[in-house]
């Protein structure tokens, strides 16, 4: 079963200054979604923004918000994203012990649960959630930053989740975060994923967002002629 491709810009590259920009143009682009990484310094060696940034994204459009956490205890905090106006929240597997009542939490309050996986991370770790999960996020570089490359094993593990969904959970979205360029989107298509979080081949620092995206959306079509 083919999934339609999915691209949704993360912000965290984005030009801060002119964020109200950045956004018209991803949305002029023709992308799915807004992909937002918070981060808490803790859990990853960086601090991103928080809920006030996803409040003002969340006003500038009606894209949906697919708001990645990178938090030790989310627990916490996934109430404050759902209320910014988050319409996914995705949690790392590695910050809760609880993670099946922190999904079902996540969906009581009505938006979409995402799973992630660090690189690091067997599938294993996640086996037991796929039947409640809308997504799993396979992370392709280890958390914290934009502008990494992508670490191409991963691309077995995409694999290996393409196969899990499919034999339990066929509505759940696989993602992958992180180092996703025109050369190897393609790969990840054809490993089985379908939904790309794109940030430093989008805000690249030019004015070719529109460029940027359409080549990301050509290669990843050409992987399935
Ligand atoms: C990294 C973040 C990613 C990152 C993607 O911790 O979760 O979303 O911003 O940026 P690129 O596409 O530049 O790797
Ligand atoms: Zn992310």
């Amino acid at each position: 079963m083919t999934h339609p491709i999915s691209l949704g810009p993360s912000i965290l590259t984005a030009d801060f200054l002119n964020l109200g920009q950045q956004i018209k143009a991803i949305e002029s682009a023709g992308v799915d979604y807004v992909h937002l990484d918070i981060m808490d310094g803790r859990f990853v060696p960086n601090i991103s923004f928080g809920m006030p940034i996803v409040n003002a994204v969340n006003k500038a459009t009606s894209l949906p918000l697919d708001v990645h956490l990178m938090i030790e205890a989310p627990e916490d905090f996934v109430g404050a994203f759902v209320e910014a106006g988050a319409d996914t929240v995705t949690v790392q597997v590695e910050t809760s012990v609880h993670t099946h009542r922190l999904i079902t939490t996540i969906r009581e309050m009505g938006a979409q649960a995402g799973i992630a996986l660090c690189p690091g991370t067997p599938v294993a770790a996640i086996e037991e959630l796929v039947p409640f999960v809308d997504q799993i996020l396979v992370m392709s570089v280890n958390p914290g930053f934009g502008g990494q490359s992508f670490i191409p094993t991963m691309l077995d593990k995409i694999r290996r989740i393409r196969a899990l969904i499919d034999e339990r959970r066929p509505m759940c979205r696989l993602q992958v975060d992180g180092g996703i360029k025109p050369g190897n989107i393609g790969r990840a298509v054809e490993a089985g994923a379908e939904s790309f979080v794109v940030g430093s081949s989008v805000f690249d620092g030019t004015a070719n967002i529109m460029v940027n995206v359409q080549q990301l959306r050509e290669a990843a079509a050409n992987s399935r002629v």
